[in-house]
């Protein structure tokens, strides 16, 4: 009994000196980041490649903004005063010419590190010299910080998140700080005092709904991750977002599973951080990812997470409340042949009883609206019928 008091007073204290910026990422931050695709094989040339690309292929227009260079742009040790270094082969011109350069571009900049001794990949971590690296991102103008949480042996969760966000404070640039302790320590419940997103999972992979082992971890696939975790939706809000990892659109799914990966985690109120090569990418995959009417969903103003409505006969239904009352529903086909939906608008009681919303078809007729094919597509006062792809998505505004 006394060691759970100890506990508890622990948390609660830990809990209560958390600090963090407010204002940032009112709605889910949306930028890039070089993991999913590059691993620790990063440059600066690729860096500004991709900043450039996010000005010329209308990425920015629709509203991303952060490039994150993931694990690896250090070199293996630290400086004589304790400092990180930029890999001088990957990075010759330092980390803070790179954030200039993509400034320059109207767009923001974030750095990785990670919570243990080392990194993921084995770089050095920042366990020890918080306030120190805090202070060397702000002078560099880093403005998120990806911190991660391998290496951590036994060290306490909230308290190491503690930590950096507080050293984030002391250097006094606003810096999103995204946890990425992988629902370990289930973040939802303690990390919003502390940082403005944190991953709900392990990592991400490119499949439909795969898992793949790594000997003691795996990586799930979209639907793996979707399902992973129950009851969380509560947790989300302005400045406060469940991450469902970086996305993996463009990196080899079919084009019809991409659009249902992206229109989940815009219902999810995930982040939406890009995960694929943006030079080469396909102009399917960008019409995917610059598609203004789903971002829109994704960054609405209440920044209600949505939620799965029904998953019955392979028919994945999830509903969101937007603004002024209206709502968006996502149909995703699971089968691996097309699927033909017939949806009775007074057959469904459509509502979040959390958040007090309904949608009273039988007082009035909403509109709707085919936001991937930027459509209208008739009114509530019919049966919905259309044809959905296999594993594709069809994704609707009533309003
Ligand atoms: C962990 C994170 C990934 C990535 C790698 C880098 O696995 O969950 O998103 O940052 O580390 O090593």
């Amino acid at each position: 009994m006394k060691k759970i008091l100890f506990t508890l007073l622990v948390i609660i204290s830990t809990v209560v000196s958390a600090q963090k910026f407010e204002g940032l990422a009112q709605t889910p931050p949306l930028g890039w980041n070089s993991w999913n695709t590059f691993a620790t094989d990063i440059n600066e040339q690729l860096v500004k490649d991709i900043a450039d690309k996010f000005v010329t292929l209308g990425l920015k227009d629709a509203g991303y903004e952060y490039i994150v260079l993931d694990d690896g742009w250090m070199a293996k040790e630290r400086d004589a005063n304790g400092n990180l270094v930029a890999d001088p082969v990957k990075f010759p011109s330092g980390i803070k010419a790179l954030a200039d350069y993509i400034h320059a571009k109207g767009l923001k900049f974030g750095l990785y590190n990670c919570a243990g001794n080392t990194t993921c990949a084995g770089y050095p971590g920042s366990r020890g010299h918080e306030y120190q690296d805090a202070k060397l991102y702000a002078s560099w103008h880093v403005d998120f910080l990806k911190y991660d949480w391998c290496n951590t042996e036994n060290i306490n969760a909230i308290g190491a998140y503690t930590t950096m966000g507080n050293a984030l404070i002391a250097a006094g640039r606003p810096i999103i700080l995204s946890i990425c302790e992988w629902g370990d320590n289930e973040p939802w419940k303690w990390a919003g005092t502390i940082g403005q997103q944190w991953r709900v999972t392990g990592d991400i992979i490119n499949c439909w709904d795969c898992e793949v082992g790594h000997g003691s971890w795996s990586s799930s696939g979209i639907w793996k991750i979707i399902n992973m975790r129950k009851d969380i939706r509560k947790a989300a809000g302005p400045s406060n977002w469940n991450d469902y990892d970086m996305m993996e659109v463009g990196n080899g799914m079919t084009n019809a599973e991409d659009r249902s990966h992206f229109a989940m985690w815009t219902m999810l109120t995930s982040p939406l951080i890009m995960g694929n090569d943006i030079r080469s990418a396909t102009p399917e995959t960008i019409k995917t990812l610059s598609n203004k009417e789903v971002i829109a969903v994704n960054q609405d103003k209440l920044g209600i997470q949505g939620f799965r409505f029904t998953n019955e006969n392979d028919l994945e239904v999830w509903i969101k409340p937007i603004e002024n009352n209206a709502w968006v529903i996502s149909f995703v086909n699971m089968k691996e042949v097309p699927v033909e939906i017939n949806f009775d608008w007074t057959k469904h009681e459509i509502g979040d009883n959390v958040n007090n919303k309904q949608l009273k078809v039988k007082e009035k007729t909403y509109k709707i609206r085919d936001l991937f094919n930027h459509k209208d597509f008739g009114d509530t006062s019919k049966v919905l019928k259309t044809t959905i792809g296999v594993h594709d998505v069809f994704m609707i505004k009533v309003y």
